[in-house]
């Protein structure tokens, strides 16, 4: 007999083929919106594998309840939605997908990087809404990237990937991470600082740093007030890493010159959240990773992953090992 599964959302057809070869599939399919809390409870007390997206909070509650669960397959390389200790206790494999999605959460970063400080969104908007009247001096004036300092907090594949287009534009690149890197040090030429130090330098700082219980808010008032009045930040990680009411504040008060935002603390954002009313702001809706190749990569790896576990097979990508 197949192994029981449960997909909590529709997945591209070459990754469900794949699935039900191995598995007996049952698949949350009815819109593209969050399984209902109430059906996962009740789906994963019968199943030996969960196949979720980072918008189920699998916790102690979901996970107390599952019976013979041997895997918890994430489609995504964080994984903060799971409580692996709850996992871990109960002897469930957690997995995640990284590596297939660096090079294009990098492009988007590197993206937002820019869109803020060439005010690109901006300039659209400017130009739409028919204020183009004539070439002028200082017109959408931004910030230049060439030769700007970068500051990276966070240097896993992500980070190194971001210092690698960074090193195309001529930039000095920073970086903090809880270990240091020499090796990689020297090869990219970046050099390692205090975070102290990398947000006071910095023109450009991203953050690339996994949410964990000492990233949250690691960016708050205080870190703010050591950036640059002309510095930009760019967060493409995890929403609650950044305090969005102390970076308001900061943006509002002109204490940093722009932000560009693909996560937020609550996701979706809601509409009346105060950052959405700056113009200095690039917003995206958490789309770090979502070309359509890299999707279907990690849709893929991801069902690699539940099916590898299931069948015994040791796999790179457990994170509670
Ligand atoms: C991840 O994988 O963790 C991203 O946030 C989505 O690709």
């Amino acid at each position: 007999m197949k192994p029981k599964i449960f997909v909590t959302r529709k997945l591209p057809e070459e990754t469900m083929k794949l699935l039900k070869e191995h598995c007996d599939v049952k698949i949350w399919e009815q819109e593209d919106l969050p399984v209902p809390r109430e059906v996962l409870i009740e789906e994963i007390q019968e199943i030996d594998g969960l196949y979720c997206l980072l918008t189920e909070a699998i916790d102690k509650e979901v996970i107390d309840r599952a019976k013979k669960l041997k895997v918890i397959s994430n489609m995504a390389v964080g994984y903060n939605n799971i409580d692996i200790e709850s996992a871990t206790k109960q002897g469930i494999a957690v997995t995640n997908t990284p590596g297939v999605l660096t090079e294009t959460t990098a492009d988007l970063t590197f993206s937002l990087l820019m869109s803020v400080a060439r005010r690109i969104v901006d300039a659209d908007c400017f130009l739409r809404n028919g204020n183009w009247k004539t070439w002028s001096p200082m017109l959408l004036t931004g910030q230049d990237i060439h030769g700007a300092t970068l500051g990276i907090i966070g240097l896993g594949r992500i980070g190194e990937a971001l210092a690698k287009r960074a090193q195309g534009f001529n930039m000095k690149i920073l970086y903090h991470n809880r270990t240091r890197k020499y090796a990689v040090e020297e090869r990219l030429n970046i050099h390692y600082v205090e975070l102290e130090a990398l947000l006071r330098e910095s023109d450009f700082v991203c953050i690339l740093t996994p949410y964990t219980e000492e990233t949250k808010n690691l960016i708050d008032e205080e870190e703010l007030s050591l950036m640059k009045e002309s510095a930009i930040l760019i967060n493409s990680s995890r929403g609650g890493i950044v305090n969005e009411e102390a970076l308001y504040k900061a943006l509002l008060d002109q204490k940093i010159w722009g932000a560009g935002l693909d996560v937020f603390e609550e996701e979706p954002v809601s509409l009346e959240s105060p950052l959405l009313s700056l113009p200095n702001v690039v917003v995206t809706p958490h789309i770090g990773s979502a070309s359509i190749q890299t999707r279907h990569l990690m849709a893929q790896l991801a069902a690699e992953n539940l099916i590898g576990v299931l069948n015994g097979k040791s796999s790179n990508h457990i994170v509670n090992e």
